[in-house]
C-alpha cells in the first residue's frame, strides 16, 4: 500500500484554508493532520469537522500549536505573512516541508524564503492554480516574441482581499520583465494619477481592482502600434486553488523531496 501523505493545513480557519481543509480530507493519498489557526482566533479550539461541510466525521480541532508542524508533514501554508515566516521557522527547525500559498510577502522576505529552501523543500505559489502557471509561461514567451509592445496587467479580486497588486501580477510581472531583460522593481508602475505624462517605453504597469466576490481574475496586455494581445486567466471557484494546493501537497511529499525553492511550474511539469 502507498505511503500516506501527512499534511497540515496552517490559516485552516480561513476562505482559502477551509478549503484546503476539505480537498485533503477528501484525497486518498493525503492524511489532514493538523489545522493550524491563529492563537486567541474564532477558530482556536472549533472542530476541524465544523470548518467545511466535507469534513464531517473528521477528527480533531484546530489548533494554535506550532507543535502541529512537525517531521516530514507537508505544511499548507496560508495565514498572513508575519505567521506564514513563523511556521517557516518550525518547518525548518524539525524538517518539514512546506507549500507557501500566502501572498504579500515584501522583497525582504524572499532572501528569508531562499534561505529556508536551502534545509527543506519550499514550494512558493502565489498561486495555486496550474492555468495561472501556464498563463505566466505564456506570458513570458509572448513578452519576448512582442518586444516593442507595452506590457500591462490588470487584476481583480474580491473586497477582502488585503494585498495589492495581487502575488499573482507580480508573478507576471517578474516573468515578462525577465524576458525583456528588465528590473520589475524598477520599472513596475503601480498606479497612475495626475499629470504622469507620456508612457515610458519601459513600464509594466501592474493595475488592481477590487470589488465583491471576484475569487481573481489576472489579464496581461501586450500593446503594439497597429493591434493588442490580451491574454487572461478567470478563476470560478476557490476549489481551483485547493485542487492546486493538493497537487502541489503531493509533489512536495513525494519520499527523498530534496531541499530546494520549487514553483507551481514544477507541479504541472
Ligand atoms: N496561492 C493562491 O493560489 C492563493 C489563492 C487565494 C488566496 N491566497 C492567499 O492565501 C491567504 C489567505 O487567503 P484567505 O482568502 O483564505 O484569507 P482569510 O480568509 O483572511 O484567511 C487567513 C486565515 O489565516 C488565519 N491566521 C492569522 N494568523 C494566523 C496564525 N498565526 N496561524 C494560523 N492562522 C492564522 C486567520 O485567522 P483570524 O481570522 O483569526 O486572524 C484567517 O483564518 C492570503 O495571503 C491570500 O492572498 C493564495
Amino acid at each position: 500500500m502507498d505511503v500516506l501523505i501527512e499534511v497540515v493545513v496552517s490559516g485552516a480557519a480561513g476562505r482559502l484554508g477551509r478549503r484546503l481543509c476539505a480537498h485533503v480530507y477528501q484525497a486518498p493519498d493525503l492524511a489532514l493532520m493538523g489545522a493550524l489557526v491563529r492563537a486567541g482566533g474564532a477558530g482556536e479550539g472549533a472542530l476541524v469537522a465544523s470548518l467545511a461541510p466535507e469534513l464531517a466525521g473528521c477528527a480533531g480541532v484546530a489548533t494554535a500549536d506550532l507543535g502541529v508542524i512537525s517531521a516530514g508533514r507537508v505544511v499548507l501554508e496560508v495565514s498572513p505573512p508575519a505567521a506564514a515566516l513563523t511556521h517557516l521557522e518550525q518547518a525548518i527547525e524539525v524538517g518539514a516541508p512546506v507549500v507557501l500559498a500566502t501572498t504579500g510577502f515584501e522583497a525582504g522576505h524572499q532572501a528569508r524564503i531562499e534561505a529556508a529552501a536551502q534545509r527543506i523543500p519550499v514550494l512558493l505559489a502565489p498561486n495555486l492554480s496550474l492555468g495561472v502557471a501556464v498563463l505566466i509561461d505564456l506570458a513570458r514567451r509572448a513578452a519576448a516574441a512582442l518586444p516593442g509592445y507595452h506590457l500591462e496587467i490588470l487584476e481583480l479580486h474580491h473586497a477582502k482581499k488585503r494585498d495589492a497588486p495581487s502575488g499573482t501580477a507580480w508573478a507576471l510581472g517578474r516573468a515578462v520583465a525577465e524576458a525583456r531583460g528588465q528590473d520589475l522593481e524598477r520599472d513596475a508602475i503601480c498606479a497612475r494619477a495626475g499629470d504622469v505624462g507620456p508612457r515610458g517605453q519601459d513600464e509594466i504597469g501592474l493595475q488592481s481592482i477590487r470589488g465583491g466576490d471576484i475569487i481573481g481574475e489576472h489579464t496581461v496586455y501586450l500593446v503594439g502600434p497597429t493591434e493588442r494581445l490580451e491574454l487572461t486567466h478567470r478563476a470560478a471557484s476557490r476549489d481551483l486553488f485547493a485542487a492546486g494546493g493538493v497537487a502541489a501537497a503531493r509533489f512536495l511529499g513525494q519520499p527523498g523531496r530534496a531541499p530546494g525553492l520549487y514553483g507551481m511550474r514544477d507541479v504541472a511539469g
